[in-house]
């Protein structure tokens, strides 16, 4: 996608071929730069502080982290350590654990001086994958808002397609293009008239920070509202769809994603406005039934919830706190929909119900 009219990728591999370039996203919307990565210990910080973050992004992140220990050093040793380091920098998106199984294979069984060079192809070809994955989750997902956007009557056609969506699931959150906004930039760029509903998506703001910065840059029009927002919304018919992402999605089809998604679920079912998650098959974890009690979930800093970040009037960021000084902050970061919540799956082979026996039907295909 593009910003100030140039096209970016949230990660590359650079011309040495053995360093990456990530856009810092920590930084946006205030202030637009990019990290390199020279080793696997800062891909794996670089997934553990949020530089880079998003599940689609932080498993090709992991992918590439893989790739720069064999450049250093492709023994069993080297590969078991930087493998353990990149599974452990984040738990829930199984995104990440999926690339490193895929590199880990490709190269486990190989002589050490085949090592790095399997593990780079291997690493590129998780990212070009990705993001022919999310342009395609862009083109299903596209006929579902034009069928939406058609289905109004005379009335509602007046007005834009209003869209929910929560967190980031653009292209910040992968490689290029996105899951759950793919759709969004497929629709905007064929002349539908659309509007999205950002939630700011507390405590780290990806919404109101990284969304609303995507779609900013992309022209397309959109408001931030504070994620309790949501519900009032859709019981006014402010919102016609509800598009999020997925951070895993068990095979029977409930849905981790950003703390907060499940609420609205349980809004858009009260109301009967469809929800849809979009999700690349590497998002899948096939070995997980449960979604709730499987699923493990990260906490994070109490920190995040007691404070709050922005920038000051001189352009500085800073760091205020919000609670009494005694107060105690819990910040889980994901929560599970179960999949009788969800309208549909929308994957890069189309879209499924959210059950097993709709993925299986799906994936059979
Ligand atoms: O904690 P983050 O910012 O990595 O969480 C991101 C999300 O929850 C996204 O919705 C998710 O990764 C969707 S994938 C494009």
């Amino acid at each position: 996608m593009k910003i100030n009219g140039k096209s970016w990728r949230t990660i590359w591999l650079r011309e040495d071929g053995c360093s990456l370039g990530v856009i810092d996203q920590r930084k946006l919307p205030h202030d637009f730069c990019f990290s390199i990565i020279n080793s696997f210990e800062e891909a794996a910080e670089s997934i553990r502080c949020m530089m880079v973050r998003g599940a689609p992004l932080i498993g090709v992140t992991g992918a590439y982290g893989l790739m720069l220990a064999l450049q250093k050093d492709p023994s069993d040793e080297s590969l078991d350590n930087a493998y353990k380091i990149l599974i452990s920098a984040r738990p829930t998106a199984v995104n990440l654990s999926w690339a490193l199984k895929r590199v880990r294979k490709q190269v486990e069984k190989l002589p050490l001086e085949k090592r790095a060079e399997t593990a780079k192809s291997e690493a590129k070809s998780i990212a070009e994958e990705d993001v022919l994955m999310c342009e395609q989750i862009g083109n299903h997902g596209f006929s579902i808002l034009q069928q939406i956007a058609q289905n109004r009557s005379d009335k509602e056609r007046l007005k834009p397609l209003n869209v929910l969506t929560h967190c980031n699931a653009g292209w910040l959150a992968a490689v290029d293009w996105g899951t759950a906004l793919a759709p969004i930039y497929k629709a905007h760029h064929a002349g539908i008239k659309l509007h999205v509903w950002v939630d700011e998506t507390r405590p780290r703001n990806q919404g109101a920070n990284l969304t609303a910065y995507e779609l900013a840059c992309e022209g397309v029009p959109h408001t931030v509202v504070v994620d309790n927002a949501g519900g009032h919304l859709m019981q006014h018919g402010f919102v016609d769809v509800v598009i999020v992402g997925s951070d895993r999605t068990t095979r029977k089809g409930d849905l981790c994603n950003k703390i907060g998604t499940y609420l609205k679920a349980l809004a858009a079912y009260e109301n009967s406005i469809p929800f849809y998650a979009a999700l690349p098959t590497s998002t899948i974890d096939w070995s997980i039934a449960d979604g709730l009690n499987e699923i493990p979930i990260e906490i994070r800093s109490e920190s995040e919830v007691l404070q709050v970040e922005g920038q000051l009037k001189d352009g500085q960021i800073a760091s205020v706190r919000l609670c009494p000084l005694s107060s105690k902050g819990f910040n889980p970061a994901f929560d599970v929909t179960p999949g009788k919540l969800i309208t549909g799956l929308i994957t890069e082979k189309g879209v499924s119900r959210a059950t097993e026996s709709g993925l299986k039907e799906l994936y059979r295909k």
